[in-house]
């Protein structure tokens, strides 16, 4: 018997290369040994966007394509919407009881995207939604719904797999052992930086390079990207240690990557000729990805089959997940 894994995204934007090397790889090894469950987390999604019920809508066929454009396989991974499986949301009613109000409050994930809000919006802390603390509970319930054992996140995520785990361990506790403690499963790379240096890269910080952006958009970013501020002329020597153009090439696998390393040394490359080496291997990445894209882009209801039929599959494992929860609680009415 094949473990389960499941794992969920928020439909909120298009993947980026931090995705692909935070996630995507990580999705793409694991494919062929589990039972693995992928969830398009709109409900979720909602949690922070329920004023723009359009967003999430428009980017759950758009991350689902992103999907399959890297290479992720419907006949491997289960692909399906979290609205479409309202089991999720009667165990996050249940599972609502098993976890103190302060203990969401202190979730350190919770609490860091609090405060990035705080940063964005200037919000006090009363604009914080009942639903938005709550999503841990519902979090735990995507996992336990399907059974899923491993759980591939990014480090970031940790705190929601603990608080999961501590809600497994109290309802198997008080109801009888029922519910199945997941694992975290953690990629290689965890955290990607962004072009300028940032330790993340993200949508709100610009500062990203997305699967789907175009040759035009990729050179305006890369040319763009943050080198060593030492490097004034082209025959200066640096420190590609300290060069976001030197940590894509290497993120990226650039075959010519000691080259880059010993050229920037001895001050033997320009940052503009190094930079459009950059361009085109980024464009050689991109290429098969963009590839696959494309016949979901023409063939749009395929992308609408691959989450119905994996829907449907994900509603047979629920149902009988809720039964159990149902009987342990003696609501099986
Ligand atoms: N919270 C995750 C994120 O923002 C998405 C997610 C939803 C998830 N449900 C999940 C991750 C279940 C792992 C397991 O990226
Ligand atoms: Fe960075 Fe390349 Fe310039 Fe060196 S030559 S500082 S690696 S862009």
């Amino acid at each position: 018997m094949k473990k389960t894994i499941l794992t969920g995204l928020r439909p909120t934007g298009n993947l980026h290369l931090g995705h692909y090397f935070g996630a995507g790889q990580n999705y793409l090894k694991l494919q062929d040994d589990y039972d693995f469950y992928l969830e398009i987390a709109d409900v979720q999604g909602l949690t922070d966007n329920f004023n723009n019920p359009e967003k999430v809508r428009l980017n759950t066929k758009e991350i689902t394509m992103d999907l399959l454009s890297i290479g992720l396989d419907p006949e491997k991974v289960n692909f399906f919407v979290q609205s479409r499986i309202p089991e999720i949301a009667e165990l996050t009613v249940f599972y609502s009881n098993l976890v103190t109000v302060s203990r969401l409050q202190r979730n350190p994930t919770v609490k860091s995207e609090i405060a990035q809000k705080k940063e964005l919006f200037g919000n006090s802390g009363e604009s914080i939604t009942y639903g938005f603390l709550g999503y841990p509970v519902s979090q735990a319930a995507d996992i336990t719904c399907f059974d899923g054992e491993l759980v591939p996140v990014g480090d970031d995520q940790l705190p929601l797999l603990e608080q999961c785990r501590e809600i497994v361990r109290k309802f198997n506790n008080i109801y009888g052992e029922t519910l199945k403690e997941p694992e975290p499963v953690l990629s290689k790379t965890t955290r990607v930086k962004g072009l300028d240096g940032n330790e993340k890269m993200g949508k709100s910080l610009g500062n990203a390079i997305y699967l789907v952006d175009d040759n035009e958009t990729i050179k305006k970013k890369v040319m763009g990207a943050v080198t060593d501020p030492k490097k004034i002329k082209k025959d200066d020597p640096a420190d590609p240690e300290v060069c976001m153009v030197y940590y894509y090439h290497k993120l990226i696998d650039n075959p010519n990557l000691d080259t880059v390393c010993s050229e920037c040394k001895k001050g033997a490359r320009g940052c503009v000729a190094c930079k459009k080496e950059l361009i085109d291997k980024i464009n050689d990445f991109l290429k098969p990805i963009k590839e696959r894209r494309k016949k979901y882009e023409d063939n749009p209801e395929l992308v609408d089959k691959i989450l119905s039929d994996g829907s449907i599959k994900a509603k047979i494992k629920a149902k009988e997940q809720i039964k159990k929860v149902k009987k342990a609680m003696k609501i099986d009415y």
